[in-house]
């Protein structure tokens, strides 16, 4: 179970957090733990601590991995975070690490991967209603281009042809359909199948990703103790924005602003990491700190 996800950028964000006995950690994608354990091993803060998913199958895996003194939230991190600010909670570091997991990916049911033939769902969190299906089958064509355009960064004219193909075929009920029919619209050879976009916008639809980071960013500054560490991973352009403008913003104010950037340029991937994570090739590690 050890190597079911492989935390990326992890002597980075050590270095950047850089973890001393004692102190309290808030991780806002727990996922497999990898990065959460590392930590950990360094604080031996448990009580104080806390780790959060939307997942409830890696809140599970969570569960059975860290001490019992050690808190969990099992929902989005937005709602955590609401949830933390109005119990008075502060941390000394905060780490956010985008996106979804490898187990996620791999689990075929899950519906995230056109590599196998699955349900259409995708959702994070399978307490929410809205799925995969959904956007692909009740979502007008010109929805759909601009879902395409915006979230999968998608040309103009791919987007409609697209979201054209689809509504003509609706319903449309799995992933390997889906990724079928996207390929009929393409012509010529492409190391990246032209489905990995459609997919990567559905998936931000229906786990509304950029909103939860867009909402959450400007809450974080309160959440640190003074001198407290933020870290935050993002594996695509429209994430790595939203946590660029938002660092640059809090740190824009003189003696009045709530964070200092530790790295003006992000942190990327080595490439002995490249070698046996192809994940981090997209990741990005900003890092900042909490100034008064
Ligand atoms: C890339 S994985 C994190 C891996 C983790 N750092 C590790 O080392 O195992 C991202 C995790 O964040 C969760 N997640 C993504 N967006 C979330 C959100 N808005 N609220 C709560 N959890 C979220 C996903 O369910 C997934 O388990």
């Amino acid at each position: 179970m050890e190597k079911l996800h492989n935390p990326v950028l992890l002597s980075e964000v050590l270095a950047g957090l850089s973890p001393k006995p004692g102190e309290s950690y808030l991780d806002l994608t727990a996922g497999f733990g990898g990065h959460a354990s590392k930590i950990l091993d360094v604080t031996q803060q448990f009580k104080d601590s806390y780790l959060i998913d939307r997942d409830e199958f890696a809140i599970n895996y969570l569960k059975s991995k860290f001490p019992s003194s050690i808190n969990y939230i099992n929902s989005d991190f937005y709602s955590a975070v609401l949830q933390l600010l109005e119990c008075g909670k502060t941390f000394d570091m905060i780490l956010a690490d985008f996106g979804v997991s490898s187990p996620q990916l791999d689990m075929e049911e899950r519906g995230f991967s056109f590599r196998y033939d699955a349900p259409l769902d995708m959702r994070m969190d399978r307490r929410q209603k809205l799925t995969a299906y959904d956007v692909i089958n009740k979502t007008s064509e010109r929805e759909l281009i601009d879902i395409f355009k915006t979230y999968g960064e998608i040309p103009d004219g791919r987007a409609h042809a697209f979201a054209r193909v689809i509504v003509h075929h609706r319903p449309i009920k799995s992933t390997l359909e889906l990724a079928d029919l996207i390929k009929t619209r393409i012509h010529g050879y492409s190391r990246i199948h032209p489905a990995t976009q459609v997919f990567q916008a559905v998936r931000i639809v229906v786990n509304d990703e950029l909103g939860q980071i867009e909402k959450t960013l400007p809450l974080l500054p309160k959440l640190l103790n003074k001198n407290g560490r933020l870290g935050i991973i993002t594996f695509h352009s429209l994430e790595d924005r939203l946590v660029k403008d938002f660092m640059r913003e809090a740190s824009n104010h003189g003696e009045e602003s709530e964070l200092s950037i530790i790295n003006k340029k992000p942190i990327t991937a080595e490439n002995v990491e490249l070698v046996i994570n192809p994940r981090a090739r997209s990741a990005k590690l900003r890092l900042a700190a909490r100034r008064n």
